[in-house]
């Protein structure tokens, strides 16, 4: 299985660490800057011996080795600062993504696709639109991210292990986000048997300014732990073909009413791809919020297509 991450950033460098320690295949780095690939794979690899783990990596500034990948990832562009959202970063992102995407459709045309760049539903929508492929072979990497950031804060709220939350958060990665308490759990119980209706807002808006938190904090780049684990998750589960289900930034063509865009939902994931794209049952209230936030990416997606 060859696995491609364009773009050997922080998160990029971190997910191809991730993936080449799990096993999952022989991982490319890929980056437009001449040597930095090279260098962090060189780097990485020296730490086999230390770890004790035979696994494989590679580092280009040479596109074109994208050739014969199985799936790639690309987490090549800006990274916000602080105090910007990540929909300010469209028009760059967009311009470094339609390069990348044309670069996938003409070396990996069989690939699954795994979008990451930020803003991450509008890009996700875009790089469909550019490659043509089908939407069950490329996604997007966000909402994954946001109901684990959602698990964290119930779980430190509760003073528990992570592993007895279950929760869910579902729309655009951004301030359009719904974590959906109404669907989060504490060891099969409903969380609001636990916690305060204006806790669970204050559990709601801690998760949708985690990012931003974290951008203040650093001071310069995002996220990249957090965010690295999610795309291993996403690239175990096909390559195992898990078949489980997982928040990712899909296509909808109806499903929840929504047509014609990307956003986060439930889907289930194997070897080929999307397979199913679960439907919970909404609220009206959580159906609208939701329509609200697809509208959001709808509008700014537009921008890119004038
Ligand atoms: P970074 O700045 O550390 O790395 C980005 C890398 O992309 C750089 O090494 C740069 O040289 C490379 N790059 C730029 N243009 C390229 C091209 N045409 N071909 C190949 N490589 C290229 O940024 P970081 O922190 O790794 O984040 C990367 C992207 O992922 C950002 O857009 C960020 O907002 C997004 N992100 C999205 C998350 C999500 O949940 N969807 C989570 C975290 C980050
Ligand atoms: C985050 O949520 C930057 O989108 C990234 O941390």
């Amino acid at each position: 299985m060859k696995i491609s991450i364009i773009g050997a950033g922080n998160v990029g460098s971190l997910a191809a660490m991730r993936i080449a320690a799990e096993g999952l295949g022989d991982v490319l780095l890929i980056d437009i800057v001449k040597g930095l690939a090279y260098g962090k794979a060189l780097d990485l690899e020296d730490a086999r011996a230390l770890l004790k783990n035979n696994y494989s990596i590679n580092g280009t500034d040479d596109i074109s080795r994208l050739a014969g990948s199985d799936i790639v990832v690309v987490t090549a562009g800006l990274a916000r600062k602080p105090g910007m959202t990540r929909e300010e970063l469209l028009a760059k992102n967009a311009q470094i993504l339609k390069e990348i995407c044309l670069k996938i459709k003409e070396l990996a045309k069989g690939a699954i696709v795994i979008i990451v760049t930020n803003p991450l539903d509008i890009m996700t929508y875009y790089a469909l639109k550019i490659t043509g492929f089908k939407p069950g072979k490329l996604f997007g990497m966000g909402i994954s991210l946001d109901t684990a950031r959602f698990t964290n804060l119930i779980a430190q709220e509760l003073n528990l292990p992570v592993t007895d939350i279950e929760a869910q958060v579902m729309g655009a990665h951004g301030e359009g986000m719904l974590p959906l308490p109404r669907f989060a759990k504490v060891k099969g119980v409903s969380l609001d048997e636990f916690i305060s209706d204006d806790k669970i807002k204050s559990l709601i808006a801690g998760t949708i300014n985690r990012g931003a938190q974290i951008v203040a904090n650093l001071g310069t780049g995002s996220a990249f732990f957090a965010p690295s684990a999610a795309i291993a998750a996403i690239v175990k589960t096909i390559v195992k073909d898990e078949k489980r289900t997982l928040g990712l930034c899909s296509y909808l063509s109806g499903q929840y009413g929504i047509k014609d865009t990307c956003i986060g939902v439930p889907c289930r994931l194997g070897k080929g791809g999307i397979e199913q794209i679960v439907e919970l049952d909404l609220s009206q209230e959580e159906l609208a919020q939701l329509s609200k936030s697809a509208a959001a990416v709808t509008q700014a997606a537009a921008k890119l297509f004038v």
